[in-house]
């Protein structure tokens, strides 16, 4: 069937059409799982946590918790048939038994009549342990060699021979912590019983299906005994991938086990406690460039806090890996990743999925040979791109020659970069910004303001898009066409606020040329569309949207042939416009048109399925195209801070991305202004502390809002100016758009590196490291505190310079 005759210049898709809940959202009638209205009976459950960050558990008594009141019922590790909720290894207990291995580990669930009774039940316990040193840092883990996976290395080139000959070399190091996903919505789920060992379980999770794999595990049922509903999330950010999981299972056994409806909400603190962030990151790098500032060889290790399980760890580490480059051609590399098992709560999904830190070093290095080369970071940033598309258009990536006809191309893992925007992209947003005057400007002001410095950066973002692991790259979806007209539309992805039912509504209507308002989405249920992926790795609309629309053109070509058999004409001479059919001189409405199709019996409804094609991962050697294509962006942040007491603020934000053709600009510039702020907030202000020694050692002692400060509106620049990039898809993705959920995160890279920019600032005389100008170290998350203990190391090896000198001199 030629999609070409019926796709319409159309009115649905390229819209700025609002989310299709916003109305929902503000008025307070978007039903999240703890609105929808309770079965009779209804238990709930209540969590009893682990204490120490490491140890032994010696004795349980439980015998105050039985007796409190409205308990109903005590649930311990020790009776679970399948105690497991870890999502890859099978190495995270439901409830854990005898060893305690982080603070919050659920060592027992209470079950009682009221929310409340169970809160107080659950605080009841007698617990004794036998304490055990916790590892609590990478530093701790590395010296101890404690890993939750084997080290990792990927290699390109002899990094070590281009090391020992480059012109200028630099060691450095830098850290950036992990990130609480914080969430509206904390993790919940409710599950009920229904007749014949069925259970129906609601629950707030981006991955439907591993709940219910996970679930049937847990209760011994087949899956086809469990259905997990999801109508939205308010937010998931990757911390509902894996990590509703033990909260799922445990509301599913509790719920077999008593025959009773059970729900399990987490309160705000236990959910900060309990669930698994985003992994903190410690580098350590060589780096040899030329007077150009051209990256000659580059050896780097990444070390991660995986935490206490194996979680999501593999993936996320291996995309990590897969970002070092960023947007520059890296030939000589070796990256070394070490996956570090600590006592603390077990790491996960976290937008970017390792993918900012792993582009954190590569532009904390661009700015220090920038500043070690006196030329602007921008610059530097600019020559080491990989090449433009421009100079690769119509090249043949299968050629033999590759490498030859198309040089700068290949990333260290083996994929070609074949529609590099980066160059333009980057150099319209310097122009736009005015990047170079403002540095003029900016250089003034810190002249003449010895308390207040200014900062600017310039950073790049490329940003693969597909899971790492080819398989999950698939998806499936329901089309119903009722005889009224109307349109239900299923399918596996999950609606977090990212605005998927949306576009995929706008995708819908657009194959059948259809108002909006005929078309519905029904809650993601797995008794609906099965064996679906996680929605995550920015990925749903890209296969969701593929899918449904693949179900939509099966139905269209039935009704095609229909309409071309009553106007005795050919299929591809019937036109679908603005809910009417024509063909040849006919015309139906669409409705009417419907009804007619049903009387002749024509099948009204089909499924589509979509997988990504032509990517291929070898896990083993790290090599292939895991990423079906490249999402790009680039942002300009200006800075101050107050040199006095470390506080600093975000002045103007300038960003440009590609979203390739939008499917919904309003809903993509949200993605990409919640997307960068939330990155602000990773890189400024959001610091998780866990006590390093003492009575409580290692509990997470940023747990609540009062200690964990995330971005707010005021915290928003004054001048934020987002737009995109007029492009389209190189490849054929739904409507030649691109993915957009997690590619801005990493635009706040800028802030960073404007902060340090900044910060280099506040010292007159540079510091020297074997004859090169290192700029000042700044370590991420860069809080008040950061920032000033920065100024103050480097002012003091300033200090201890001079007087070496000094000292030389006299
Ligand atoms: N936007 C909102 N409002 N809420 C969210 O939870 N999650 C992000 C991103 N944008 C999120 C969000 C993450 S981590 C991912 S992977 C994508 O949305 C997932 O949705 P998509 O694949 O449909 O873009
Ligand atoms: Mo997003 S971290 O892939 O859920």
């Amino acid at each position: 069937m030629n999609e070409m005759t019926v796709t319409q210049k159309n009115t649905y898709v390229g819209k700025s059409i609002t989310h299709e809940s916003a109305h929902l959202h503000v008025s307070g009638k978007a039903n999240y799982v703890d609105d929808i209205p309770e079965v009779e009976g209804t238990l709930y459950a209540g969590l009893g946590l682990a204490e120490i960050a490491h140890g032994k558990i010696i004795n349980m008594d439980l015998s105050a918790v039985w007796q409190a009141e409205g308990v109903v019922s005590v649930l311990t590790g020790a009776e679970l048939l399948h105690n497991n909720c870890g999502p890859v290894v099978a190495d995270e207990p439901i409830i854990a038994t005898d060893t305690v291995s982080f603070f919050g580990q659920v060592i027992f669930v209470v079950v009682a009549k009221t929310y409340q009774q169970a809160q107080q039940a659950s605080r009841l316990a007698k617990v004794a342990y036998e304490a055990l040193e916790p590892i609590l840092t990478i530093e701790q883990a590395i010296a101890r060699q404690s890993w939750i996976l084997p080290p990792v290395q990927l290699t390109a080139g002899d990094a070590n021979a281009k090391l020992a000959v480059a012109p200028y070399r630099l060691q450095g190091m830098a850290q950036v912590g992990g990130q609480e996903h914080f969430y509206l919505e904390g993790q919940i789920c409710y599950a009920y019983p229904k007749e014949e060992d069925m259970l129906q379980v609601l629950c707030s999770t981006q991955h439907p299906t591993e709940m219910q794999l996970l679930i049937s595990e847990a209760v011994g049922y087949g899956m086809h005994q469990v259905s997990v509903e999801v109508r939205r999330m308010g937010g998931g950010f990757g911390g509902k991938e894996s990590q509703s999981a033990q909260w799922a299972c445990i509301t599913a056994i509790l719920s077999v086990k008593l025959k009773r409806p059970v729900k399990l909400r987490l309160d705000r603190d236990t959910d900060m406690i309990v669930t698994g962030k985003r992994h903190g990151f410690a580098y350590q790098w060589d780096v040899g460039f030329d007077e150009q500032g051209m990256i000659l060889g580059l050896y780097i290790q990444l070390a991660s806090n995986c935490g206490s399980s194996t979680d999501l760890s593999g993936p996320v580490n291996d995309r990590a890996i897969c970002h070092v480059d960023n947007g520059y051609y890296l030939d000589v590399v070796t990256i070394d990743s070490l996956r570090c098992k600590t006592n603390t709560v077990s790491n996960t999904a976290f937008r970017g999925f390792g993918g900012p830190q792993g582009m954190f070093p590569i532009e904390y290095i661009m700015d220090d040979i920038g500043y070690a080369l006196d030329i602007d970071p921008l610059i530097i940033r600019q020559r080491n791109f990989y090449t433009a598309m421009s100079e690769q258009a119509g090249i043949d990536f299968s050629a033999e020659n590759i490498d030859e006809i198309a040089p700068r191309s290949k990333t260290p893992y083996g994929t070609y970069v074949k529609d590099n925007i980066l160059p333009d992209l980057v150099s319209k947003l310097a122009e736009h910004c005015d990047y170079f005057t403002r540095r003029e400007t900016i250089k003034s002001f810190n002249e003449q303001s010895p308390i207040i410095k200014k900062g600017l950066a310039l950073t790049p973002v490329k940003f693969g898009i597909s899971f790492n692991a080819t398989l999950f790259n698939q998806a499936g979806a329901l089309v119903h066409i009722y005889t009224d007209g109307t349109i239900l539309v299923n399918h596996g992805g999950t609606e977090m606020g990212q605005g998927l039912y949306s576009k995929i509504r706008q995708i819908v209507a657009h194959e059948f040329s259809l108002d909006l308002s005929k078309i519905r989405l029904s809650a993601t249920d797995t008794a609906k569309v099965p064996n679906t992926s996680a929605t995550a790795a920015s990925s749903g609309t890209d296969l969701n949207g593929k899918a449904a629309q693949s179900a939509c053109i099966n139905i269209r070509n039935r009704l095609q042939t229909f309409a071309a058999e009553l106007a005795n004409t050919k299929p591809s001479q019937v036109q679908f416009k603005d809910g009417y059919i024509y063909a040849s001189g006919q015309s139906w409405q669409f409705a009417e048109f419907i009804k007619l199709a049903y009387q002749a019996r024509i099948q009204l409804w089909d499924s589509g399925f979509y997988k990504t094609p032509d990517i291929h991962w070898n896990p083993v050697l790290r090599y292939g195209r895991p990423f079906f294509y490249f999402a790009y962006g680039a942002a300009a942040s200006e800075v101050a801070i107050d040199t006095l007491t470390g506080e600093s603020k975000v002045l103007r934000v300038d960003i440009l991305h590609d979203v390739g053709n939008s499917i919904n600009p309003a809903i993509d510039i949200g993605q990409i202004e919640g997307g960068f702020i939330q990155g602000m907030g990773w890189l400024t202000s959001e610091e998780l502390y866990w006590v390093p020694e003492g009575r409580k050692q290692g509990h997470l002692f940023t747990h609540a809002p009062s200690t964990y400060k995330i971005p707010t509106a005021t915290d928003m620049p004054k001048i934020f100016n987002v737009k995109l990039y007029d492009n389209q898809n190189l490849e054929n993705t739904i409507h030649r758009s691109k993915a957009v959920g997690e590619p801005p995160f990493m635009l706040a890279l800028s802030v960073f590196s404007a902060l340090r920019d900044a910060v280099s600032a506040s010292i007159t005389t540079p510091i020297l490291q074997n004859g090169i100008k290192v700029k000042p170290f700044l370590s991420a998350p860069a809080t008040p505190e950061a920032i000033l203990q920065a100024i103050v190391n480097a002012k003091q090896l300033v200090n201890s310079q001079t007087h070496l000198s000094n000292l030389s001199n006299q």
